[in-house]
């Protein structure tokens, strides 16, 4: 099968985003350029440990979620948006001359990826994407080539075969949430392209930072910090079992001791958090500030969060919303979105490459 990281040649796609806590579907459309709106999403919350450090552990138990999350899509797209982690790729800029043919391009990536990347060509996949003209020399282009193992495609194809539905694309997570933030980006008139923004998103098991100056990442570190922690005391003080956990924390049908103890507890632990990944920033580079952070993942959710860190860090905090200059369908219950769409990011830059032009 003839498997792109980019330009789908399908119309309809939906992206699909397998992560440790669930599998994430979106579907948009198009309403005029530049302009989307939000047709249906779906997050299935997956059991502990089916999905761990970005490797599909267990297999049935993700397919099952993919099916589920699919159905209750009530969409009739099968084309899927899929990415892998930036951990499984290998990705490097070449510079090549200008008006190269199709054929001419091919060749070079191929003999330049092979000079790079530890593997023989037909244990890879391999693509590449023009980016435009190169920054230092007239006459010549840049070019974005990513190639992968081909055994960690391989466990995400099965995911989605298995579940009925037709991978075309493969992104990179990281490329694809950049999409996403770059339209956060446009709604915040206050930024310049000097501006750093702290993107921090705060997932399961994981808090990622990436410190961003206009669409470049000048820092990424991530740390050992997650949701998942607030879902273990669950279990533990409630006795519940750790999918009934991560559901009513979602709902928020927890005992009273939950918003009183728990949570609070938990809220200045990630402030914390994100205040110690800031000053290690500060230390490691030669950057004193931040002009703005923003709060991504499903700990973004959490009520008040974004005052918190905020009162903690001394630094101007919102929650990442890459649905806010969309319209929204009359199938998506508002207030749901509301709460997900920090944790939609990658999803929806997937969903996002059905725009792309090809
Ligand atoms: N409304 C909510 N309130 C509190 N916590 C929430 C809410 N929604 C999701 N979470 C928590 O956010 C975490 C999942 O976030 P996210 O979907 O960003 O993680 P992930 O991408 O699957 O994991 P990781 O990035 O660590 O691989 C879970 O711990 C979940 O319980
Ligand atoms: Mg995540």
């Amino acid at each position: 099968m003839a498997l792109s990281f980019f330009n789908p040649k399908a119309r309809s796609l939906l992206g699909l985003d397998v992560c440790s806590s669930a599998v994430k579907m979106l579907e948009l459309s198009a309403v005029g350029r530049n302009d989307f709106r939000v047709e249906r999403y779906a997050i299935e919350v997956l059991p502990k440990d089916a999905v761990t450090d970005g490797n599909i552990a267990n297999v049935d138990a993700v397919i099952s979620g993919v099916r589920n999350a699919w159905r209750r899509m009530s969409t009739s797209v099968r084309n899927v948006a899929m990415a892998l982690p930036a951990s499984a790729v290998i990705s490097k800029k070449i510079i090549v001359p200008d008006g190269l043919r199709d054929e001419e391009l091919d060749a070079l990536v191929e003999s330049e990826a092979s000079q790079y990347i530890p593997f023989s060509i037909d244990e890879i996949n391999l693509d590449y994407q023009v980016l435009g003209p190169a920054p230092a020399s007239s006459g010549d282009q840049e070019v974005l080539i990513v190639a992968s193992k081909k055994d960690r495609v391989e466990d995400r194809l099965t995911v989605a075969e298995g579940a009925g539905l037709k991978p075309v694309v493969m992104d990179v997570e990281s490329y694809a949430s950049q999409l996403a933030f770059d339209l956060i980006v446009q709604q915040l008139p206050d930024l310049h392209s000097s501006s750093l923004v702290a993107l921090v998103d705060i997932g399961m098991n994981t808090m990622r930072l990436s410190v961003l100056r206009g669409d470049a990442a000048v820092y990424t570190k991530e740390s050992v910090f997650g949701g998942g922690m607030l879902t273990q005391d669950i279990v533990r003080r409630y006795g519940m079992s750790y999918s009934e956990a991560e559901t009513a924390k979602r709902t928020g049908d927890l005992p009273g001791d939950y918003e009183t103890d728990l949570l609070p507890q938990f809220s200045e632990n990630l402030s914390l958090e994100v205040a110690r990944a800031l000053q290690f920033f500060f230390t490691a580079t030669q950057f004193d500030r931040v002009d703005l952070i923003m709060l991504a993942g499903g700990c973004a959710a959490i009520q008040g969060i974004a005052n918190q860190v905020a009162s903690r860090t001394q630094v101007n905090t919102v929650i990442a919303n890459p649905f806010a200059g969309m319209t929204i369908s009359s199938n998506v219950r508002g207030n749901s979105l509301q709460s997900d769409a920090a944790s939609l990011l990658t999803v929806c830059g997937l969903a996002l490459r059905r725009f792309d032009p090809s």
